[in-house]
C-alpha cells in the first residue's frame, strides 16, 4: 500500500488553496494555528511514552493500598440513591459549572501505580493543589461522585476497552485509578513500544480494562524517524488492532482527535484521497475535518457490523475533543499557568473545539439511528468538550517533568497543555461515563 503514495515533487503550499471561499477559509483556519506549532513537539505532546519509563510504570503495583474491600462492602445503598427514575428525562452533562468541593479527589498519585510519570503532577512538584477541590455542577440537575462499587456492580464479567490516542489512555488511568481504592488490578498483558496495549483485571468482580493505542481508529501509519515524515491514514479500513478484539469487548470507550492536526496523507478505496499539511507531496490540501469524520464513521459502523452479525451488544463512547490551553509560548514556564477554572461564561466552545466536538456528536447521532434495528447496541457521545475547556489549570504545564524548578528558573522548559494531571478534571469524565452506565441498565 505504501507505493500508493505518490513521490515527492515540486512544493505545493496548502494555504494557496485557502482563499477559494469564506467557508473553505473557515474549515482550514485551525490547520493555519497550528502550522505554527511545532511540528517537532508533535511525538512528544501526542506520543504515549515520550520520555523514558521508570519500571514503575510499566509494573503492576504490589504494594498498592486497597482502602474498602469491595467484596465484603454492598454497593447497594450507594446504588439506589442515586438511581434514576425511569420517566425523569436523562440528566444533560454537556452543560454546567465548575464549583468548589472540599471533597478532593477520590484517590491520589502516591497509591495509583498506574499513572503516567507526565500526568503524575503532584509526585513532580506541583505546588498549588486548589486544581482538585473543583466539582462538575451541571446546570439542570447533579453529578454524583464517581463510585467504584456501582461500576464494579454494573460490569462485572465484562471487558471495557480504551481506544484511541493518548487521551485515552489519560482517560482509562484516572477510571483505574478510582477502581484501585477497592480492588486490585492485575497488569495481565502488555504489548508493543512503549506498552501501547494494555490489559488489567480485577479479579474480585472478573472486570478486564484494556488499552488500545489506534490515534486514528482506523489503520494508519504514524510517521516516524524511519518511516515516512507524514502519518498515513485508511480511512476506510478499522485498525484492526483492536477490530478484530470486538468478539471479546463489551464496552468500548473511543477517544481522538489532536493527531488528526497534523501532517498525513489520507487513502481511501485504495487511492490517494488528499492530504493536509504535506507541502512537497503533490496532494490535494483537503483538510482534516472530513477526514476525521470519515474516521468516526468507520470505526462505528465496523463496530455496528461486527456485533450486529455475531448478535452480541456492545455499549459504545466516544469522548468529545478535549481543548489543549497552551497561553504562551510552549516552551515558557507561563505556558498553562492558571490554578483555578475559567469563571461561567469567560470563555466559550468555539472554533476548532466546536468544530470538533460537533463532528463527535453528530456521527454517534447518525450511529444511533443506523444500530436502531439490532437490540444491545448502545451509544452516547461523552462530552466533555465544555466542561474541559474550562480548565486551564488541569494541565501538568512544567510539571509534567519531576521538579522542572529545581535549579531556579530555566529559560526553556516544556510545557503539557494538553494531558491532564491526574487527579484532576479527567476524572470528570468517568464520572459522567458511570452516569450513563448507570442509565443503561436502569
Ligand atoms: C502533480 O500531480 C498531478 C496529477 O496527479 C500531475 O498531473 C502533475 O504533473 C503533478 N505535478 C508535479 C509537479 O509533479
Ligand atoms: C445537551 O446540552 C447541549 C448544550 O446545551 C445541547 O447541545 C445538546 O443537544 C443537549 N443534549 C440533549 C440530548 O438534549
Ligand atoms: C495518598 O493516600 C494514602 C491513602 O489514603 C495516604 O496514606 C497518603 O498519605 C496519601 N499521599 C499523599 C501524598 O497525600
Ligand atoms: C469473566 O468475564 C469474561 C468477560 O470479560 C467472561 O468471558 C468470563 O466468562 C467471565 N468469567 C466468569 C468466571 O464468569
Amino acid at each position: 500500500m505504501r507505493n500508493l503514495c505518490l513521490p515527492q515533487m515540486g512544493v505545493t503550499s496548502p494555504l494557496k488553496a485557502q482563499t477559494h471561499s469564506r467557508s473553505f477559509t473557515a474549515k482550514f483556519f485551525p490547520y493555519v494555528l497550528y502550522a505554527l506549532f511545532p511540528i517537532a513537539l508533535f511525538r512528544f505532546y501526542f506520543h504515549p511514552f515520550p520520555f523514558p519509563l521508570s519500571t514503575t510504570d510499566q509494573l503492576p503495583h504490589s504494594n498498592r493500598i486497597i482502602l474498602t474491600s469491595s467484596s465484603s462492602s454492598p454497593s447497594s445503598l450507594s446504588f439506589s440513591t442515586e438511581e434514576e427514575t425511569a420517566n425523569e428525562a436523562p440528566c444533560n452533562y454537556t452543560d454546567g459549572r465548575w464549583v468548589h468541593d472540599k471533597m478532593g479527589p477520590l484517590y491520589n498519585g502516591t497509591i495509583c501505580g498506574t499513572i503516567k510519570d507526565g500526568q503524575n503532577c503532584i509526585s513532580h512538584g506541583r505546588p498549588d493543589l486548589g486544581y482538585l477541590y473543583w466539582r462538575w455542577q451541571p446546570s439542570q440537575c447533579d453529578l454524583p461522585r464517581f463510585d467504584p462499587n456501582t461500576f464494579f456492580h454494573l460490569l462485572s464479567n465484562k471487558h471495557i476497552a480504551f481506544v484511541g490516542d493518548s487521551m485515552a489512555r489519560n482517560q482509562l488511568e484516572s477510571l483505574l485509578c478510582m477502581l484501585a481504592t477497592v480492588s486490585n488490578p492485575n497488569l495481565v498483558y502488555t504489548n508493543g513500544e512503549d506498552n501501547k496495549f494494555r490489559r488489567w483485571h480485577f479479579a474480585s468482580h472478573n472486570v478486564t480494562v484494556s488499552v488500545y493505542w489506534s490515534p486514528f481508529l482506523v489503520r494508519g501509519v504514524e510517521k516516524s524517524k524511519t518511516g515516512p515524515d507524514h502519518n498515513e491514514l485508511y480511512v476506510d479500513v478499522v485498525d484492526e488492532r483492536w477490530g478484530s478484539d470486538l468478539d471479546h469487548l463489551d464496552m468500548v470507550v473511543l477517544s481522538m482527535g489532536h493527531w488528526f492536526l497534523h501532517p498525513a496523507v489520507y487513502y481511501e478505496g485504495g487511492s490517494v484521497l488528499g492530504c493536509h499539511y504535506c507541502p512537497g507531496l503533490n496532494q490535494t490540501e483537503i483538510g482534516f475535518y472530513d477526514v476525521m469524520r470519515k474516521a468516526i464513521k468507520t470505526a462505528l459502523r465496523t463496530i455496528i457490523g461486527r456485533k450486529a452479525a455475531s448478535g452480541d451488544g456492545i455499549d459504545v463512547f466516544l469522548t468529545s475533543f478535549s481543548p489543549s490551553h497552551f497561553q504562551g509560548e510552549w516552551d515558557k514556564a507561563g505556558a498553562c499557568p492558571k490554578t483555578e477554572p475559567y469563571r461561567e461564561g469567560e470563555k466559550m466552545v468555539e472554533g476548532m473545539d466546536a468544530d470538533m466536538r460537533s463532528i463527535a456528536v453528530e456521527e454517534i447521532e447518525a450511529a444511533k439511528a443506523s444500530s436502531k434495528q439490532f437490540g444491545g447496541l448502545r451509544l452516547e457521545t461523552l462530552d466533555v468538550t465544555k466542561l474541559s475547556l474550562m480548565r486551564p489549570d488541569g494541565h501538568p504545564g512544567p510539571y509534567m517533568y519531576q521538579f522542572p524548578f529545581a535549579n531556579g528558573l530555566q529559560e526553556h522548559v516544556q510545557n503539557d497543555c494538553v494531558h491532564w494531571c491526574l487527579p484532576g478534571p479527567i476524572d470528570t469524565w468517568n464520572q459522567i461515563m458511570l452516569q450513563v452506565i448507570k442509565r443503561w441498565r436502569s
